[in-house]
């Protein structure tokens, strides 16, 4: 048997000004798992201290005038640069709508990294001498608007977790995912095998397993081109 266990396969920086976000969803389930055997650190970031001014603020009015605030140059590089003093990093993304949008394969590649950033924007954006000079990467979740980049940055922390080997109990697990052979999964049932009437398809049941991959597959292939055909080109 293989052991993945006390080797840190990978290190998660958030840099946001809404830390306490993060409180819920990276302290739960398998990324809280991922967590304590090792597999994975996330450390969160609060930008604010970052700040040099008084008031401790990170955002101003934009240059040229128009509504909304834009989060400030400053206070992003020293966090990061106090971030690269301690670690290199392979990639240092920004979280923005206007990103690149994520996908399964974008997941995978990702998840082969040691060390990334994940720069949460919030307000209107941020300076564009952020994006041109200190960020390699930037990802969008979907074409849909969200208030800060945080919720973003918690779904590609979670996506990208759950396939570190050994994050997952079974490791074939990630591998069968939506998506991951450019197919949906095929519908799922368990016990009972009857409820209301309403019954599990019989081969399924029937134990014969070269039979039940058969329908899996074809349950999959319809599904894909009832839902998601572009997969399938
Ligand atoms: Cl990464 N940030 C924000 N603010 N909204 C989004 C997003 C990111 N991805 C989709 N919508």
């Amino acid at each position: 048997m293989v052991s993945w266990k006390f080797t840190l396969i990978m290190r998660i920086d958030v840099i946001t000004c809404l830390p306490e976000i993060f409180d819920g969803p990276m302290t739960q389930s398998i990324v809280k798992r991922a967590q304590k055997k090792g597999l994975v650190e996330i450390y969160i970031h609060d930008l604010r201290p970052f700040s040099d001014n008084k008031q401790k603020s990170i955002d101003d009015y934009a240059y040229g005038g128009g509504a909304g605030m834009v989060m400030m140059i400053e206070p992003i590089d020293r966090c990061i640069n106090n971030l690269k003093k301690k670690s290199t990093y392979d990639e240092i993304i920004y979280m923005t709508p206007d990103g690149d949008r994520l996908n399964q394969s974008m997941c995978n590649k990702l998840s082969l990294n040691k060390n990334i950033i994940l720069l949460c924007g919030h307000y209107k954006g941020i300076d564009q001498r952020v994006r041109d000079h200190l960020i390699t990467q930037e990802i969008s979740i979907g074409d849909y608007v969200l208030s800060g980049g945080e919720l973003a940055a918690m779904v590609v922390a979670d996506s990208l977790i759950r396939l570190i080997p050994g994050v997952l109990s079974d490791e074939s697990s990630a591998l069968t995912d939506s998506f991951q052979d450019s197919l949906l999964a095929p519908p799922l049932y368990t016990r009972p095998a009857v409820y209301k009437g309403w019954e599990v398809p019989k081969i399924l049941l029937s134990g014969n397993d070269a039979a039940i991959n058969d329908w899996r597959y074809e349950a999959a292939i319809k599904r894909t081109k009832d839902r998601r055909p572009h997969l399938l080109d």
